[in-house]
C-alpha cells in the first residue's frame, strides 16, 4: 500500500533542484504562453533558488481581474445540491454536528430570554453573544472586547461588509492564492481586483506580501493563517506577529478569516494573526459555519478601536441578526457544550481527514499526485501532472453525481487548473469511496489516452 508520507509533495519548488531543472520548466512554461503562469512559474523559481530578487525584476504582484466568475457561480451552486456525493462544499456531516446541544441551547434560551429580547435588539449583535465569544476567546489565549465584536450572518457577510467599508469599486486587495473560491468571487462580485502573492503547503512567502503591500497600492490584503481554505496550511506564530507588523508599517489592512481555526487535531487551537495586532490594523472574522453549523448563519467581525469611525456605517450595513439564534449560541458557549463538541469534534475530525487521505492515496495509488497534510480543518488538495484537466474532471464528476471543486476556481488565470479540492467533513461512506475510486479511473484513463 502507498504510505501517505511517501507520497510527493506537490511543491513545484521542491523538484527544481538543479539550473536544468530550472530551465526545463521555465522552457514549458514559456512554451504555453500565459502570462498568469509565468508569473507562478517565477514564483515558484524564486523559491527553489531561495531568491525572492526574481519576483521583483519580474514585477510579480501584478493587479488582475478575478477570472472564472460565472464558473464560481455555478460550481458554488452545484456545491450544495443535496442528491450529490458530497466532496464539494465544505461542511461537515449532520452526525458531526452537536444537534442535541443545539436543542438543548435554544430551549434554555428561550425559556431564559427576556421580553425585549423580543423587540429590535442591539444592530451590533446581541450583548451576550458578543461577551460569550469574547471570554470563550480568552480561555484560548487572544483578547478580543465584546464592544470591537460586531455579529453578522456568517464569515461571507462579515467579509462583504468590511470589505466594501475599507476600499472601493476598482480597488485591489492582496490574496495569497491558492485561496477559497467563494472570497474571490466576492470580491469579483464587488468589482474588487486581486494581487496574488503565490501560497504552498507550508505558507506563502513574507518577502513577497511585503513587496505586494508596498508596491501594489493595495491597502487591504484578505488572508486566512489558520488551516487555509485550500490548502490548509497553518502559519507559524512567527510569521503572524509579521503580518501584523507589515500590516502596521505599510498601513494595509489584513482582513483575517480565521474560520478553520477551531477544528484543529489537538486541544491547541492556533493563535490567529490579531493576537499580535498592537498597532489595530487587523480585523478578525470568522464563524461557526464550520465548527457547530452552517445553517445557523452566525458569524463576527471584529475591528480595531482606530476603525470606530465607521461604527455607523457597519451596524447600517450589516443586516441584523436573528436574536433567539444569538441567545442560543450564548448558551451554547456558556453552558460549556461548545466547548465540548469540541473536544469530541478534534479527534474525530482527525481520525477521519487521514481515513480519507489513506484511502485517496490508495485510490490514486499508479498516478503521480500531491496531496496534503493538514493539521486541522477537513480540506483536502489534490495536485495531478499537468495533463489532468480538473474542469473536465469536474463535468465528469457532476454526471456521475459526484461534487468537487475544480482547481481553476482558486486563483486568477487557468494556474490551478490540475487541481482538485475535497471535503473530508463527511463520513467516508461507501458512496464516497466509489465516488473517490471513479475519480481515480477517470484520471488514469486520462493519463492512457
Ligand atoms: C475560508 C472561508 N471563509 C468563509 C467561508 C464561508 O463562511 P460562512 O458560511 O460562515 O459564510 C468558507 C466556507 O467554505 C471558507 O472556507
Amino acid at each position: 500500500m502507498v504510505k501517505v508520507a511517501d507520497l510527493p509533495s506537490f511543491d513545484m519548488a521542491e523538484s527544481l533542484k538543479t539550473e536544468e531543472d530550472i530551465v526545463m520548466y521555465l522552457n514549458m512554461v514559456l512554451e504555453e504562453n500565459d502570462p498568469a503562469e509565468l508569473a507562478h512559474a517565477l514564483g515558484v523559481i524564486a523559491k527553489a533558488r531561495g531568491m525572492t530578487q526574481i519576483a521583483k525584476e519580474a514585477g510579480i504582484g501584478r493587479i488582475h481581474e478575478v477570472s472564472h466568475l460565472d464558473l464560481q457561480i455555478q460550481i458554488q451552486e452545484a456545491a450544495t445540491k443535496k442528491k450529490l456525493a458530497q466532496l464539494g462544499s465544505i461542511q461537515l456531516s449532520p452526525d458531526l454536528i452537536p444537534v442535541t446541544f443545539l436543542k438543548q441551547s435554544m430551549l434554555r434560551a428561550i425559556k431564559n430570554s427576556k421580553a425585549e429580547d423580543f423587540l429590535y435588539s442591539d444592530r451590533q449583535g446581541h450583548i451576550l453573544l458578543r461577551e460569550a465569544l469574547s471570554a470563550h476567546w480568552a480561555e484560548d489565549g487572544f483578547y478580543i472586547l465584546p464592544e470591537s465584536i460586531y455579529i453578522s450572518n456568517g464569515c461571507m457577510p462579515a467579509l462583504s461588509v468590511i470589505v466594501q467599508q475599507l476600499t472601493q469599486v476598482g480597488d485591489s486587495i492582496i490574496v495569497p492564492t491558492p485561496c477559497y473560491n467563494g472570497q474571490l468571487q466576492l470580491l469579483a462580485l464587488l468589482k474588487r481586483k486581486i494581487v496574488e502573492v503565490p501560497a504552498h503547503t507550508e505558507g506563502f512567502d513574507l518577502e513577497r506580501l511585503e513587496q505586494a503591500m508596498q508596491h501594489s497600492g493595495a491597502k487591504v490584503c484578505l488572508l486566512t493563517a489558520n488551516y487555509q481554505n485550500p490548502l490548509g496550511f497553518c502559519l507559524t506564530n512567527k510569521d503572524k506577529e509579521k503580518i501584523a507588523q507589515l500590516a502596521a508599517k505599510y498601513q494595509c489592512y489584513v482582513i483575517e478569516d480565521d474560520i478553520y481555526a477551531e477544528c484543529c487535531f489537538d486541544n491547541l487551537r492556533p493563535l490567529p494573526i490579531k493576537y499580535w495586532d498592537e498597532d489595530g490594523y487587523v480585523i478578525y472574522c470568522g464563524s461557526i459555519s464550520k465548527t457547530v453549523s452552517p445553517a445557523y448563519r452566525i458569524g463576527w467581525f471584529c475591528t480595531p478601536s482606530r476603525l470606530i469611525n465607521l461604527h455607523a456605517k457597519l451596524i447600517t450595513q450589516n443586516i441584523n441578526v436573528n436574536t433567539p439564534l444569538q441567545l442560543g449560541l450564548a448558551d451554547l458557549i456558556y453552558s460549556r457544550a461548545y466547548r465540548q463538541h469540541l473536544n469530541n469534534l478534534r479527534p474525530r475530525l482527525w481520525a477521519q481527514v487521514e481515513e480519507y487521505r489513506y484511502f485517496i492515496a490508495e485510490a490514486f495509488k499508479d498516478i503521480s499526485f500531491g496531496l496534503t497534510n493538514p493539521q486541522g480543518g477537513y480540506i483536502l488538495w489534490l495536485q495531478f501532472p499537468q495533463q489532468i484537466d480538473s474542469w473536465e474532471m469536474y463535468c465528469f464528476a457532476q454526471q456521475q453525481e459526484i461534487n468537487i471543486v475544480p482547481g481553476l476556481v482558486f486563483g486568477a488565470g487557468n494556474r490551478y487548473n490540475n487541481c482538485i479540492r475535497i471535503n473530508a467533513g463527511h463520513l467516508l461512506s461507501d458512496e464516497v469511496r466509489q465516488a473517490i475510486h471513479l475519480l481515480a479511473d477517470w484520471a488514469r484513463h486520462q493519463l492512457k489516452s
